[in-house]
């Protein structure tokens, strides 16, 4: 290796390795210094890594009639034609040629969320690319890397064009493939809202009443206020038009959820069934856990496997008041079961539910090996009410980054190759799915305490909560590093990562 790697995360990402699912973020670790496709102008000398192919795929964006909700036809604006649009699977390596058209009445770009491509590809109007105008093409190149549940999505308007339907998944398989599942299921969770169409888009602030009857759980007072007009999907279909899971019992089987909302996060529980958390943002959690039910933020990932153990019919749905009437429900039928009018009942008993975050983030970990960073930054979260309070005004809309909004954050400048240490803490009431584009990072602390480390390309803070990351600066270029609720990144929850 030429530069050293953080003794941290080579650890981790040999971890990867001997555990047997992929050397992917080994891959990128050891690659960094290296990679000649970070840089834009050497994008006509893509090829694909050793072992790869060439894969191209072609996206339109365009207005469609589409039912988000059983009797109501609607506009949606989608890839393809289909929401979520078309899932594009490649192997890890392969050269992924994108040539997009862009059939909508406003500009869009796409954002592949979780990849690490070149900063010229990452979909950031006025950053990576202008954006695409109405009837524009524009051609995207990247290798694919990490292997894992990726997403694409449009980065453009992204209240208002994703809760219209402008998102899909992305695989990227492994090179190797070390465990085999008897069923491979993608579950995109989404938002639809009749406003979204209306040019006076604007989210009603929920208020106090909904944030104070939040959870179920009864683990977060705080989070974000829900509006009661958006209606929740799980692959572009509201309860009960969302697709049916089907099972075999005895099968193994693999669900990966991508949270791919505008605004809201979800609890998401399988009846009857125990998950076990294999993945997280796509990359390997070690070890994998078990857990009940999974706190998913928007732009995570969490890939699960399941024993189909119980034969019936399950809910696989959120568990936050509402959600589930809301639309957020499936089923998951196990094969010569009775008929999906009959839903089987849960009767474990739920006061011993183990939610994730919260079961991992109470144990107590040992400590890893600690080694100094290049770069150090303090990030605090603030705004909402907490902004309109301290003007004395009704700014509840503006979310800051110490301090500052969008496009006055003080950017986060590295140099190629500096292992890069943020500190961030949310003193807001509502949550912030944290989002690095073109990096993957370790998440290394939870509250000043050492966790076993993950690795994510998003993390979700909430009230009051502080997570340390640390990433190596291995992609050249000027990157978004923001919150992933469209409202809170319209309200300026925006920093840049730019590289000297
Ligand atoms: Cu998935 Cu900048 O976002
Ligand atoms: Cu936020």
């Amino acid at each position: 290796m030429k530069v050293k790697t953080p003794l941290l995360i080579t650890l981790l990402f040999l971890g990867v390795q001997l555990f047997g699912v992929s050397g992917a973020l080994l891959d990128v670790a050891r690659a960094a210094p290296a990679m000649p496709v970070t840089v834009a102008s050497t994008r006509a000398a893509l090829t694909p890594r050793a072992g790869g192919q060439m894969r191209e795929f072609r996206l339109t964006a365009s207005a469609i009639t589409y039912e988000f909700v059983k009797g109501q036809p609607t506009t949606a604006w989608a890839y393809n034609n289909q929401v979520p649009g078309p899932e594009l699977r490649v192997r890890e390596g392969d050269l992924v040629r994108v040539i997009f058209t862009n059939n909508l009445p406003e500009p869009t770009t796409i954002h592949w969320h979780g990849v690490n491509v070149p900063t010229s590809m990452d979909g950031v109007p006025d950053i990576s690319q202008p954006p695409v105008r109405p009837g524009g093409t524009f051609t995207y190149e990247f290798i694919a890397t990490p292997a894992g549940t990726r997403w694409y999505h449009a980065h453009f308007a992204e209240h208002k064009q994703l809760q219209l339907g402008l998102y899909a998944p992305l695989i990227i398989e492994p090179r190797e493939v070390n465990t085999r599942y008897d069923r491979d299921y993608t579950i995109t969770f989404g938002e639809w809202s009749a406003d979204a169409l209306h040019p006076d888009h604007n989210q009603p602030n929920g208020g106090m009443g909904n944030m104070m009857s939040d959870d179920m759980m009864g683990d977060d007072m705080m989070s974000t206020p829900d509006d009661p007009n958006v209606i929740f999907t799980v692959n572009g279909k509201a309860s009960p038009l969302a697709t049916r899971l089907l099972v075999r019992q005895g099968e193994r089987v693999r669900l990966r959820f991508i949270n791919a909302s505008a605004i809201q996060k979800h609890v998401i529980r399988l009846e009857g069934h125990t998950m076990k958390i294999t993945h997280v943002d796509g990359n390997p959690l070690l070890p994998p856990r078990e857990v009940d039910a999974i706190e998913i933020g928007t732009g995570e990932r969490y890939d699960v496997e399941v024993t189909a153990n119980n034969p019936g019919v399950w809910a696989l749905h959120c568990a936050r008041p509402g959600h589930a009437e809301r639309g957020l429900k499936t089923l998951v039928r196990y094969e010569g079961a009775a008929d999906d009018s009959r839903e089987s009942a849960d009767t474990r008993n739920t006061r011993r539910f183990r939610v994730w975050p919260d079961t991992i983030l109470s144990q107590r970990q040992a400590a890893g090996e600690t080694t100094r960073p290049d770069k150090q930054f303090q990030l605090t979260l603030s705004g909402g009410m907490m902004m309109g309070g301290m003007m004395g005004g009704d700014d509840e809309n503006t979310w800051t980054i110490n301090g500052k909004a969008y496009p006055n954050t003080d950017p986060l400048v590295v140099k190629q190759g500096d292992r890069v240490r943020v500190q961030l803490f949310n003193m807001s009431m509502e949550d912030h799915p944290m989002h690095l584009h073109g990096h993957s990072f370790a998440v290394l602390q939870y509250d000043g305490r050492p966790i076993t480390p993950m690795v994510r390309d998003t993390v979700t803070l909430r009230h009051m909560e502080s997570y340390d990351i640390e990433f190596v600066a291995d992609n050249p270029g000027t990157w978004f590093f923001h919150c992933h609720n469209a409202e809170h990144m319209e309200g300026g929850l925006i920093t840049l990562v730019k590289y000297q």
